[in-house]
C-alpha cells in the first residue's frame, strides 16, 4: 500500500463525524483505544466554542497532503507536573488508513508544531506494552522509551503496563538559540 502524505490543520465541522465515531463504534478504536461508549457530540460542543485549540485537550485534524481526506487526529495536553513545560500527546489513525506511515508522520509534525510554538521542553506519550504499532511509530517520530509503568491503562476488564516515550527539545537540531 502506497504511503500517505499527511499535514496537521484545525477540525472543520464536517470532520466531527470521527468524534461521533469515536463514542459510538468501537471498531474505530479497538483494540487499544476503546474505553467503552461516551456521548456523541461532545466534542462538537467544544469544537463550536473554541474549535478544539482553546482549552486542554487540543486536537488537530490528521489529513492527507493534497486530497484532504481526514485520516485521523492527533491531541496533546498539559500535565500537572510540571505544567506548561511538557505536553501529554495521544493519535488515532482510522482503521482503513493504518499501516501506511501517517501515525509516525502525524506525531512527528505534532512534535515540531509544539516545539515551534510553544515553549514546552519536553513532549511525551504512554503506550500500553502491547500496542507495538504505536511504539514503532513513536520511535520513528524520535521519541526514545523512557521506563515501563505498571497498572497505568485498564481495558478490556484489567489493568495493564505502559510504556512512556519521551522527546526533548534537544533532541530535535535546530531548536537552539540563535547566535
Ligand atoms: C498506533 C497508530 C497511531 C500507528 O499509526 P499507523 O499509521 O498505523 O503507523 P505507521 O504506518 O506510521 O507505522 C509506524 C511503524 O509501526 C509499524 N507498525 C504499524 N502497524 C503495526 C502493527 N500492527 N504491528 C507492528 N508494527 C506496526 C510500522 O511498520 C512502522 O514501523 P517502521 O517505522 O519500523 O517502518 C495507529 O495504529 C492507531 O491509530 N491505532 C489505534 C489508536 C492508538 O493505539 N493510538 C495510540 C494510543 S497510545
Amino acid at each position: 500500500m502506497a504511503r500517505l502524505s499527511v499535514r496537521l490543520r484545525p477540525f472543520t465541522e464536517r470532520d466531527l463525524e470521527l468524534f461521533d465515531r469515536f463514542a459510538t463504534d468501537p471498531a474505530l478504536s479497538e483494540p487499544f483505544e476503546w474505553v467503552g461508549f461516551t456521548p456523541a457530540g461532545r466534542y462538537r460542543k467544544r469544537w463550536e466554542q473554541d474549535g478544539l485549540l482553546g482549552a486542554s485537550p487540543y486536537c488537530l485534524a490528521v489529513v492527507t497532503v493534497g486530497g484532504d481526506a481526514l485520516v485521523g487526529w492527533v491531541d496533546w495536553q498539559e500535565t500537572a507536573r510540571p505544567g506548561p513545560g511538557a505536553w501529554e500527546i495521544g493519535v488515532l489513525i482510522v482503521p482503513e488508513m493504518r499501516g501506511r506511515g501517517a501515525g509516525a508522520a502525524a506525531q512527528r509534525l505534532l512534535v515540531e508544531y509544539l516545539f515551534s510554538t510553544t515553549t514546552a521542553f519536553r513532549v511525551w506519550a504512554a503506550t500500553e506494552v502491547e500496542n507495538v504499532a504505536e511504539q514503532r511509530a513513536l520511535e520513528r517520530s524520535g521519541f526514545t522509551q523512557e521506563g515501563r509503568l505498571r497498572g497505568t491503562h485498564f481495558r478490556d476488564g484489567r489493568w495493564r503496563d505502559s510504556f512512556v516515550y519521551g522527546i526533548v527539545r534537544d533532541d530535535i537540531s535546530g531548536s537552539q538559540p540563535e547566535g
